[in-house]
Order: C-alpha cells, then sequence, then structure tokens
C-alpha cells in the first residue's frame, strides 16, 4: 500500500511516498480501508516542524480520516466489516476529563496517522459517522467539527438565544457558525474578506466583521448585541484577537481558547477577565462520547459540512500549501 510520511526532517518537501505493506489487525483491532482524509492547520504545523519538532521521525501525518472497516481482529464488537468509520483525534480519551496520558495518544502526532491506504486502530478508537455524508464530508469531522462542538455545546453550554461569535471563515470556524445555528444562537463572524462573509451570510451568519478593515472590532461586537457583549466566543486568532475577545465578551462570557493563527503572544489586561467574571478554557478537540453526541445533532439536523476543494490522496503536498495560502472556505479534503 501507498502511504505518505515525513522522513528525515520536517518539511513540506520531506513529505514523501513510502511502499508499505498492508498493516494485519491484532486483537482487539481494526483494518480501515481509507476513503478520504481531512486537512486541519494542525498538520501543516506538523509537517513544518512547528508542531512539536522533538517528535520522532519518520512520521505519518493527519489525524482526520473516513474508511470502511475491512478486516476485524479477535474480540472485535463495536464495529463489522462494511462499517464506515471515522479515527477519533486521541485515540485514549473516549469519555471524561482530557488526562496527560490522553493527550498523548494524537494521530498524526504522537501516534502514527490517517494519510495511507490502510490503517489499524484499536476498535476503541474508531466512531461510526453519519450515514448521510458523503465519505469526504464524514472525513472533515474528528478534529475541526468536534472542537467547534465541544467549544460551544459542552465547555460553552450554549443556550438558544445566545450570542456567538466566531472568529475567521477555516474549518473550526464554520463548523462553529453550522453548530451555532442549529443550536439557535445568534452568530456574529469575522474574516479578512468580504467576499467570504457573504458566503458566511448564506450559511446563516447574522452579523459579519471584516477584520482586516477593523482590526478593532470588539466595539462593534459590543454595539451589534446592544451594548451587552457575546456570550460565547470561538477563539482561533490567538495573540491577535485575545484582547479584542476579552473586551467583546458579556459577563459572565465563554471564550473557547483554540487556536493561535494570529501568533502566540497577546497583551491583555487581566482585568477585562476579572471585571466581567469571563471563562477563558482551553479546549483539546474532544472525546469519543463528544463525537458520538456531535454525530447525532449532524443526522438530526442535516448539517452539511462545508468543503471547500478535494485533492487526490497523491495530492497532499499540493493540498497542504493549499491551506497555508489561507484563501480557502471551510474544509480541504483529500480522496483516495
Ligand atoms: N485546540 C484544538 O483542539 C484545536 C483544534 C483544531 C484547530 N485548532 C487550531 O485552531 C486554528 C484554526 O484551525 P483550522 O484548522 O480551522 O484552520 P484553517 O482552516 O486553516 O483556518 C484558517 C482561517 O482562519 C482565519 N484566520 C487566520 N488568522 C486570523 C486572525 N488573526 N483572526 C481571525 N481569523 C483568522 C482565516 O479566515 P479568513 O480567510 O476568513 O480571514 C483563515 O482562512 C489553528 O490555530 C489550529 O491549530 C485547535
Amino acid at each position: 500500500m501507498q502511504a505518505f510520511e515525513i522522513q528525515n526532517q520536517f518539511g513540506l518537501d520531506n513529505l514523501v511516498a513510502v511502499e508499505q505493506p498492508v498493516p494485519e489487525p491484532g486483537p482487539g483491532e481494526v483494518l480501515i480501508r481509507l476513503k478520504a482524509c481531512s486537512l486541519n492547520y494542525r498538520d501543516l504545523l506538523m509537517v513544518l516542524g512547528h508542531y512539536n519538532p522533538n517528535l520522532p521521525l519518520p512520521l505519518r501525518p493527519l489525524s482526520d480520516g473516513v474508511g470502511e472497516v475491512t478486516a476485524c481482529g479477535e474480540g472485535v464488537y463495536r464495529v463489522q466489516p462494511g462499517d464506515r468509520v471515522a479515527g477519533i483525534f486521541t485515540q485514549q480519551w473516549l469519555g471524561g476529563r482530557l488526562t496527560y496520558e490522553r493527550a498523548r495518544s494524537a494521530l498524526g502526532g504522537e501516534r502514527q496517522g490517517m494519510l495511507a491506504e490502510y490503517v489499524v486502530l484499536n476498535q476503541e478508537g474508531v466512531v461510526k459517522v453519519p450515514a448521510r455524508l458523503t465519505d469526504a464530508e464524514a472525513a472533515t469531522l474528528p478534529c475541526a467539527a468536534l472542537t467547534a462542538w465541544n467549544a460551544l455545546m459542552v465547555a460553552g453550554n450554549l443556550i438558544a438565544g445566545e450570542t456567538v461569535l466566531i472568529q475567521g471563515t477555516g474549518g473550526v470556524s464554520l463548523f462553529g457558525l453550522q453548530l451555532a445555528k442549529i443550536a439557535g444562537a445568534r452568530v456574529i463572524i469575522t474574516s479578512s474578506s468580504d467576499e467570504k462573509l457573504e458566503r458566511a451570510r448564506a450559511l446563516g451568519a447574522d452579523e459579519t466583521i471584516n477584520y482586516r478593515e477593523t482590526p478593532k472590532w470588539a466595539k462593534v461586537a459590543r454595539q451589534m448585541t446592544g451594548g451587552n457583549g457575546v456570550d460565547h466566543i470561538v477563539e482561533v486568532g490567538g495573540g491577535q484577537t485575545l484582547g479584542q475577545s476579552l473586551k467583546a465578551c458579556t459577563i459572565g462570557g465563554h471564550i473557547a481558547m483554540i487556536g493561535i493563527l494570529g501568533g502566540n503572544e497577546a497583551t491583555i489586561h487581566p482585568t477585562d477577565i476579572l471585571m466581567h467574571g469571563i471563562c477563558l478554557q482551553g479546549i483539546m478537540v474532544g472525546s469519543r462520547d463528544m463525537f458520538e453526541a456531535m454525530n447525532a445533532a449532524i443526522e438530526v439536523n442535516g448539517l452539511s459540512p462545508v468543503i471547500d476543494r478535494e485533492f487526490h490522496f497523491s495530492e497532499i503536498v499540493s493540498a497542504l500549501r493549499y491551506l497555508q495560502s489561507g484563501s480557502h472556505f471551510g474544509k480541504i479534503v483529500l480522496n483516495f
């Protein structure tokens, strides 16, 4: 079978195709023939060596993949051949709280990833995907969708009628928009592009702000809520945006700290957190229990993930360069 690995050193040019034997499932394990994978910003950081330059090489990247179970090892009861499954992001985080040990079981980093024609995973590390989604759509769920679900529905306890501010129109953000809408929230979304903001409106966004034209958007967001501030923020900008998020948030509001697209250093005022009783909470994707709950919500509400562009599996480097360009709206998918 074919797979892709970062071989001797990190870098896009060092991500190369390799021939490997099809792995065999041991007791409790399943063999999956991949149908589609999706890209996350983390995958780009991983390949560039910016995520954790100390990870041992060779490393097979990508956390997100969907495929068909083609064989099961002894004692497998959760799935059977023919089932369509996705790997869960952190293989050992099934429920409860994240622990250091669970955090170290992430695919495409600490564990070998999904960028191969076949992978073997423990039966506990897979979930069946919503039947109404295509393979490409289902492949977008394990990281981006689940992160947005955890941020808003689990950590954020979103209630219908609340206001959510979403930053940007990448993978996590558009799932944040779609999930907030099915939960009955009002959504303000920011983007660097008016054209993307128009597309976000078509997906249900109620208010839009161009953060390139209005870098200090907190005041505008507050005005959009009659001066109260927003209840939830999906914070993906990090250094560039956290200060604005703290100023846009209402008393007792929730900021889900997810990404650092705008750098890892910020000047913030601790009193903004203190005086407004803001809950600033780090998010690490989500557990298998959360994934299964999200899949049910996707089925019931007919949510269709937004795919910007599809590439062939062999075009992984071009697909990562496209992600790096930031011109996408939603998810980038690889087909096998
Ligand atoms: N903590 C977790 O569990 C977790 C899980 C998933 C992702 N993440 C992190 O979350 C971030 C987003 O990941 P992703 O995969 O969704 O990325 P992505 O699809 O590559 O999203 C990129 C988009 O983010 C927007 N953006 C970039 N800089 C921004 C800024 N300063 N302010 C507001 N928006 C900005 C841009 O949208 P416009 O083009 O519309 O401006 C850009 O197109 C990354 O930092 C990633 O590492 C964390």
